[in-house]
């Protein structure tokens, strides 16, 4: 059975799937779902409430208890959606440094990816949706039509990420950004359970050197070829 109207995109950390993967979901008018913030929110809380990073059944039990609630964007300061965690706005704070150094270990846990997977599911049941994520198209919608992955290399990750923290005025260290990149990569790709991979079935994208506008054209062309719905 082939989830027809399901579109998975999956790669490393900034890769840019996140921005493709809005405008694919705007231009088909799907709805656009980024996985990764549900493992940022576990990341989040579990700093907020002093976890030990290392204490796996702590951070699973928070994993398997956290109410996220993902909602359309209500203030216009360049975020693509709300994530509210038990009540609280947390668009933000699930991007900050603190959230990047621990996500992916909290990542690796059993317990916390069957938590996420299932809600995950849930979600790309209804359809008409683009997710975006590490093992959307391997593990959680293994069915989906349409899979993509995105890769570029880590240099080329580490540049667009700096000069987007340097857009919004922040202070973008490219050392810094590299180094964190490649930590991820690493833990992302080689952890035991849903590993970072494509699924033997994804169009892969190699996006160095292309711009967002060529990528996103890419990918619809080959979606416009396979046809959703149909
Ligand atoms: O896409 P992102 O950088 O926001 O993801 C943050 C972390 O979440 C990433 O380092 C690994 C994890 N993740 C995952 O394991 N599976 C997903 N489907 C999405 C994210």
């Amino acid at each position: 059975m082939i989830d027809n109207d399901v579109i998975t995109i999956d790669g490393p950390a900034a890769s840019g799937k996140s921005s493709v993967g809005k405008a694919i979901a705007d231009f088909f008018g799907y709805l656009f779902f980024d996985t990764g913030l549900m493992y940022r929110a576990v990341s989040w809380a579990a700093i907020q409430a002093g976890l030990d990073i290392r204490d796996e059944e702590a951070i699973s039990f928070l994993a398997e208890q956290i109410d996220i609630k993902i909602y359309p964007a209500s203030i216009p300061d360049g975020r693509m959606y709300d994530v509210i965690v038990d009540e609280e706005d947390v668009t933000w704070q699930i991007r900050s440094p603190a959230v990047n150094s621990c996500v992916s270990q909290i990542s690796t846990y059993e317990r916390v990816r069957s938590a996420m997977t299932a809600k995950q599911r849930e979600m790309g049941k209804q359809g008409k949706i683009v997710m975006v994520g590490r093992d959307i198209g391997t593990v959680v919608m293994p069915n989906a039509k349409f899979k993509f992955y995105l890769e570029a290399t880590a240099e080329e990750r580490a540049k667009r990420r700096c000069m987007e923290i340097v857009r919004k005025n922040g202070e973008g260290v490219y050392k810094n950004i590299l180094q964190s990149i490649k930590g991820r990569d690493q833990i992302d790709s080689s952890r035991e359970i849903a590993p970072l991979k494509p699924a033997r079935d994804a169009n892969i994208i190699n996006t160095d050197g292309k711009t967002f506008d060529e990528v996103v054209n890419e990918v619809i062309s080959i979606i416009k070829i396979k046809k959703p719905g149909g």
